[in-house]
């Protein structure tokens, strides 16, 4: 399996031009930070313990990709004691309404061409490149920004049960979301699990990967993010003509409820070392 220097085609019925952040999760509707943050409470303490296994701490330069509200850089900073870190997100509103010491915001496209924010010590992106329809180039180019001795990790979800599961209204709806943002943004995660490939062909070493599932119990982070998620995507999903608003309401209902008793997707973080100059 070689990584193609091309982007890919988008799928068949994908509505062209469609990108995060503008057909769906317009940064500028209100709570948008609030549901990032749902995700960010579900999966920091997963997501912080891998770096600082990896070595992130005191001397290192950090580049956080698709930063979103800028939880993880400013864990990077508050409690692995890292120099500084460089967020960048195509929107920094949420990054600057946050400051602190150590932290830049830098407002860019990642997928441009003339992307190139210098070398790190830590490339870190969760929850992006499965959103970007050219995310075999952009393992590439990430890549290409860790300096030797450095490290990428890449975190991207994985749904162990949706593609086979028995058909829940939980389950149709996780389907017609996954299926919505596919054909409104790009977003595929059905290539994550094979993430450890894809950074040994971009010339990585040491690769290794994990998965965390967080429990969906009534009124937790992960499951409030999905009623919030749904609740934003439910032009897309209802587009799908696999549910209705009805059963989206539904499905939102149960996740609250103590007859709730579903897999929910997860996170699958890998990461790999950048060898010697
Ligand atoms: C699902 S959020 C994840 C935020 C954060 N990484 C986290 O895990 O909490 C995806 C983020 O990636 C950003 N993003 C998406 N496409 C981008 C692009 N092409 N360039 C820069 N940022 C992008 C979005 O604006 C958003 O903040």
């Amino acid at each position: 399996m070689n990584l193609p220097d091309e982007d890919p085609p988008p799928r068949p019925g994908a509505v062209a031009g469609g990108r995060y952040g503008e057909a769906v999760f317009r940064p500028e509707l209100a709570g948008e930070d609030d549901r990032i943050d749902l995700g960010a409470l579900a999966y920091d303490d997963f997501t912080l313990a891998r770096l600082r296994a990896l070595g992130a701490g005191p001397g290192w330069h950090c580049l956080d990709v698709g930063a979103g509200t800028g939880t993880v850089a400013r864990l990077l900073l508050d409690r692995a004691g890292v120099s500084e870190v460089l967020a960048v997100d195509r929107d920094t509103a949420f990054l600057r309404a946050h400051p602190a010491p150590g932290l830049t915001a830098l407002e860019a496209d990642i997928t441009a061409l003339d992307f190139s924010p210098g070398r790190f010590r830590l490339v870190h992106a969760r929850f992006v490149l499965m959103h970007l329809r050219n995310w075999p180039r952009m393992i590439g180019k990430l890549a290409s920004l860790v300096a030797p001795g450095g490290v990428l990790v890449l975190g991207d979800a994985v749904d162990l049960t949706t593609p086979a599961a028995p058909t829940t209204t939980y389950g149709r709806v996780m389907r017609a979301m996954w299926q919505g943002l596919g054909d409104s943004l790009g977003t595929d995660v059905s290539w994550v699990p094979e993430y450890p490939e894809h950074l040994r062909e971009a010339g990585l070493l040491s690769v290794g990967a994990e998965i965390l599932v967080p429990p969906l119990l009534p009124g937790s982070p992960i499951s409030r993010f999905w009623a919030g998620t749904w609740e934003r995507a439910r032009g897309p999903m209802t587009a799908t003509g696999l549910v209705d608003d009805a059963e989206i309401d539904a499905a939102i209902r149960y996740l609250d409820s103590p007859d709730c008793a579903a897999l929910s997707p997860g996170l699958l973080t890998a990461w790999g070392v950048k060898g010697p100059a």
